[in-house]
């Protein structure tokens, strides 16, 4: 068997599949995960991985993946109290204060976290994503009505290397398939559009998928490392460095349609980005999205830092910004901390 991390198989599915996968049940079972059943290997930490490897001689279904995560987990914990430790010594120290968050943030450790997050407001003030944090993990700022521009951008302008590799192989990324299967669902097999802009495009996954349903594609985006790699992706007519809100206002009436992959769990309120999306398409044109999905009726910032909608707030804002439904599927987004994120895909036209 070969050593290191074995990598989750990449899964491809159809992309108009709606049903979600009940969370924490069981994928595909072979002999190795009996193995790991009978040794009770679970979540726990200190059992004895190398001879676990071992008696998984050939590859294993779940067993693989399972023994990978849990390796991973030492490995987090392990690194945690090696940070903690340095840390005493130097307490300012904020590259280390910010590898113990990274670290904090996968085990999930939520309160240490905070606290760690308020250590590193202290040193540095300005930065406005330390800021967010806070908020999402404590509420107690108040919940801002979306991300700040400066919060993104250093995130993502952060992330565009590894983007790709880790949405797609790690962590099942899904929104643009299922956005552009709902967009074909919409128009009609083998119909084409005229004038798309994908918002918040980052490095322009959904671009392949959509450029055969339409004769001209856009993308805006904030971040410019993002932008550099949809660039260098192809498959855009033009990419716009701004704001999704700021760009739509000077182009009302521009698009047929408007899709946005993932990019709303950095909006809290949507009724101002609805509203632009409405103005700027015309009468027809359609809108298709996802959201992070929660229960209840309202929406939520998380402490991940992304906010969640509700499936009646959702539709309300659609309606309020003068859209109509067209479909609606609850789906699997990705994987995080090795739990599905449940999302809904949504599909609306201007009036
Ligand atoms: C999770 S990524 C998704 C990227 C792409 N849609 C995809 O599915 O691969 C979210 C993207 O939205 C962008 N974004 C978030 N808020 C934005 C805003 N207010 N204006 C413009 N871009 C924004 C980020 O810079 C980032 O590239």
């Amino acid at each position: 068997m070969t050593r290191g991390r074995p990598r989750p198989p990449r899964e491809r599915r159809d992309p108009r599949a709606s049903a979600v996968p009940r969370p924490g049940g069981p994928g595909p079972r072979g002999a190795g995960d009996a193995i790991m059943d009978k040794m009770g290997v679970g979540d726990v930490a200190g059992a004895d991985f190398d001879a676990i490897e071992r008696m998984l001689a050939v590859p294993a279904g779940d067993a693989a993946v399972r023994l990978s995560r849990l390796r991973e987990r030492e490995r987090q914990e392990e690194r945690v109290r090696m940070l903690q430790s340095a840390l005493l010594e130097a307490p300012d120290d904020g590259a280390r204060l910010q590898a113990l968050a990274n670290a904090l943030r996968l085990l999930d450790r939520k309160a240490e976290l905070l606290d760690v997050y308020r250590r590193m407001q202290r040193l540095a003030p300005e930065r406005e994503e330390i800021g967010h944090m806070i908020a999402a993990l404590s509420g107690e700022a108040g919940t801002p009505s979306r991300a700040g521009d400066r919060y993104v951008r250093n995130l993502f302008d952060a992330a565009a290397d590894s983007f790709d590799e880790t949405l797609s192989n790690w962590l099942d990324y899904r929104a643009p398939e299922l956005v552009a299967g709902a967009v074909r669902a919409a128009l009609g097999p083998g119909a084409t559009t005229s004038a798309a802009i994908d918002l918040g495009c980052g490095t322009g996954l959904a671009a392949p998928l959509l450029a055969p349903m339409t004769r001209r594609l856009e993308g805006v985006d904030l971040s410019p490392r993002m932008l550099d790699r949809a660039r260098a992706r192809g498959g855009y007519d033009a990419l716009f460095e701004d704001e999704i809100g700021r760009f739509l206002s000077a182009r009302r009436g521009r698009y047929t349609l408007a899709v946005a992959c993932d990019v709303f769990c950095y909006f809290g309120e949507l009724a101002q980005p609805f509203r632009a999306v409405h103005d700027a398409l015309r009468p027809g044109g359609l809108f298709a999205f996802t959201v992070e999905r929660i229960a209840g009726e309202g929406h939520a910032l998380g402490a991940s830092g992304r906010y969640q909608h509700s499936h009646a707030f959702v539709v309300a804002a659609a309606a309020a910004a003068g859209f109509a439904p067209v479909s609606e599927a609850e789906v699997r987004l990705r994987s995080e901390l090795h739990r599905p994120v449940v999302g809904g895909c949504y599909v609306f036209r201007r009036g």
